[in-house]
């Protein structure tokens, strides 16, 4: 089994972005639902002041019927993104109980977006548990727990399929490794339930193990998923990167999300061979859509993710060192970090910022 993984293993692209040619980019832009569309044109206005080099290309995704009847993302939003190859979104609702799959799901499946990167790292001025949080979960986006196969095999009994191929637990794998190495990490942790799910979380294990040995630089462990949690909670300062399957890396990201701030302040990177989609993993907060109090954190520091993707080093440091001290400041933070400032007096703050270099 194992001499047969290696053989296998293919050169997937860095994860950075030498693909992309310079000069202006275009760049698709899904704004998505209730504080979407306001968090998008903070971001927008923060890049614009930034003078960063792209265009935007911006495609509206809500759920429209398909030639097959069933409801699923529309046509002019796929061309965008498979033309442009990168794409920055907000938060899009899924109606409840009406029959279809969350269109979020849906973009990771249609573009293969088979990784998806969560760097959690404490910031100054969020009061959380610890202040030396900095952990980068990579979770499997295309399969495991989430491909989606149900069915009721009787009445009151359903069957539910994690599906866990050799093929997209390497690619991972080798996703991990390299992000570690390019972003000079030390340790990979492999997260699963091999003892429980002997097949299919061990051939995840597997891959991750025979991967390992290509970067022997890089420390290798593997660990189980309820070990990690509490470890996590304990001590986070323990991991560095972290690998896992879908189910498992969709928890586990909350849960590091919440140690440095929680989801309105995580960026998040799904990243395939042909394109990369970040996003802001919050909901769309009806409640408060259209009132000026979202907060566009998440949004653009997933937007400084994609930057670094588009290898733009000098744009992205400006925007975050300049999101990082409005929020140390604490002067004009919006109601979900304890402030009564808006979404626009927060991103006005931010461009105040962005030319004025700390000593
Ligand atoms: C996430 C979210 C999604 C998921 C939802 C919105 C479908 O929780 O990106 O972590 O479960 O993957
Ligand atoms: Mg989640």
């Amino acid at each position: 089994m194992a001499a047969r993984i290696i053989r296998k293993i293919v050169p997937v692209s860095r994860s950075g972005a030498a693909q992309y040619s310079s000069g202006v980019r275009k760049v698709t832009l899904i704004p998505g639902h209730g504080i979407g569309p306001e968090i998008t044109v903070a971001v927008q206005k923060i890049f614009e002041a930034a003078k960063v080099p792209i265009e935007w290309d911006e495609v509206d995704v809500t759920a429209v019927r398909g030639p097959d009847g069933k409801m699923g993302i529309p046509q002019k939003a796929i061309d965008s993104v498979n033309a442009n190859k990168i794409g920055l979104k907000g938060p899009l609702m899924t109606p409840v109980g009406k029959g279809y799959r969350s269109l979020n799901l849906a973009l990771r499946k249609e573009f293969d977006l088979y990784a998806n990167v969560r760097p959690c790292k404490s910031m100054e001025g969020i009061k959380t548990l610890y202040d030396n949080v900095d952990v980068v979960t990579i979770r499997e986006n295309t399969e495991g727990e989430y491909s989606g196969i149900e069915h009721e095999i009787v009445d009151g009994v359903v069957q539910s399929i994690k599906l866990i191929t050799e093929e997209a637990s390497m690619r991972v794998a080798e996703f991990a490794f390299v992000f570690a190495k390019e972003n000079k990490r030390k340790k990979v942790t492999a997260v699963h339930k091999a003892n429980i799910m002997r097949m299919s979380d061990g051939l995840f294990l597997r891959c991750c193990r025979d991967v390992a040995t290509k970067y022997p630089d890089i420390k290798f462990e593997e660990r189980y998923l309820d070990t990690v949690c509490l470890n996590m909670v304990q001590d986070p300062a323990k991991f560095d990167v972290l690998v896992m399957p879908n189910l498992y890396g969709d928890i586990m990201s909350d849960l590091c999300s919440g140690l440095v701030g929680g989801l309105g302040l995580t960026p998040s990177g799904n990243i395939g061979k042909n394109g990369a989609l970040f996003e802001s993993v919050h909901g769309t907060a009806p409640a408060i859509a259209g009132k000026d109090l979202a907060n566009p954190t998440a949004l653009l520091l997933s937007g400084v993710m994609m930057l670094r993707h588009l290898n733009l080093h000098n744009e992205a440091q400006k925007i975050q060192q300049a999101c990082f001290r409005v929020l140390r400041e604490g002067r004009v933070l919006t109601p979900d970090l304890g402030g009564n400032g808006t979404c626009s007096g927060f991103t006005a703050e931010i461009i105040k910022y962005l030319d004025e270099p700390e000593h």
